[in-house]
């Protein structure tokens, strides 16, 4: 398998789903939606919508809620980038390969198409009622999409995060503590809407949940490696973000070495909790392992 051509086949087959459910660009908040649909379009791995889509197809769904679903996911991950680059937080001027949205819109713009994109994400996932009988499912996906992107998830990781700064001597607990809300949410998240959607009891969704923060885990130190060793042009985004901000990675924790056999780790118990379940997905299995190996 050819893992790059497979997963840009599978990014365009998420993109079709995800810009289905873009604004116009119309009326007097024309600029609005431009900064929405400038930040998503900018390009970005799709690893979140592919990581629901996969694991749906290995539960073998058949649901039309998955859309809406992979819409919302990606937009939500969008809005967490955006925020995540403003002056006041990693003060990041490239994303995606393109200027970051409050570097091309402003800082207003930049805060407002982020929260554009969290508020829109959660309309269009309930549209999800509209096409999907289950509504049990429905409100169970809402339910763990809004959970793991908030307090207790994604924005509750991204505080620590914030106050950690300048803190090279903070805990390891301190640091999975970050890791595994600021990108295990959504990781996990992801993965959990594809199992419920795709049918899963709740005893699998919460082994999917287990793959999934492991995924989660491995995916930020790698992204912490490769903010050392990375490549800007190739990634997209500046190298260097972290030392410029002081922030407290697992590489200053632990060296690069340590933190790559980390995510090696991390990614087989991840493959080993994944081929328990009584059902197949290579490609799933394969992306996972290719998380490992990425340069972007
Ligand atoms: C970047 O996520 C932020 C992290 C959680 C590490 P991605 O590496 O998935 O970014 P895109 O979506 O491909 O731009
Ligand atoms: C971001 O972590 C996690 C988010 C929730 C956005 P980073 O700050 O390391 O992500 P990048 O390196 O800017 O993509
Ligand atoms: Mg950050
Ligand atoms: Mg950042
Ligand atoms: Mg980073």
């Amino acid at each position: 398998m050819d893992m790059n051509k497979e997963i840009a086949y599978k990014a365009s087959d998420a993109d079709r789903m995800i810009y289905k459910f873009l604004p116009a660009e119309k009326g007097y908040q024309k600029t609005l939606f431009e900064a929405m649909n400038y930040s998503v379009m900018a390009g970005g791995k799709r690893i979140r919508p592919i990581l629901m889509i996969e694991t749906y197809k290995l539960f073998g769904g058949s649901s039309q809620a998955l859309e809406p679903f992979v819409a919302a996911i990606e937009m939500i991950h969008t809005y967490s980038l955006v925020h995540d680059d403003l002056p006041a937080m990693d003060n990041d001027e490239l994303r995606r390969g393109k200027p970051t949205t409050h570097a091309k819109y402003g800082e207003a713009m930049g805060i407002l198409a982020g929260d554009g994109l969290l508020n829109y994400a959660f309309e269009v996932a309930l549209g999800a009622l509209d096409v999907e009988s289950d509504s049990r499912a429905v409100a169970r996906a809402l339910q763990v999409l809004a959970h793991k992107a908030g307090i207790n998830g994604m924005i509750g990781g991204q505080v620590v995060d914030v106050e950690s700064e300048k803190q090279y001597g903070i805990s390891k607990n301190r640091l999975d503590f970050i890791y595994e809300l600021k990108t295990g949410a959504l990781i996990e998240a992801s993965m959990m809407i594809g199992a419920i959607l795709g049918g899963a009891t709740d005893d699998e969704v919460a082994q999917i949940e287990q793959v999934a923060a492991k995924i989660g885990l491995a995916f930020q130190i790698q992204d912490d490696i490769l903010d050392v060793i990375g490549d800007a042009q190739t990634l997209g985004k500046a190298v260097g973000s972290d030392e410029k901000n002081q922030k407290a990675t697992y590489v200053i924790f632990a060296g690069v070495d340590k933190a790559k056999q980390e995510v090696a780790d991390l990614t087989d118990e991840a493959v080993g909790i994944l081929q328990d379940l009584p059902y197949e997905n290579p490609f799933l299995t394969e992306l996972l392992r290719w998380l490992v190996r990425r340069d972007k």
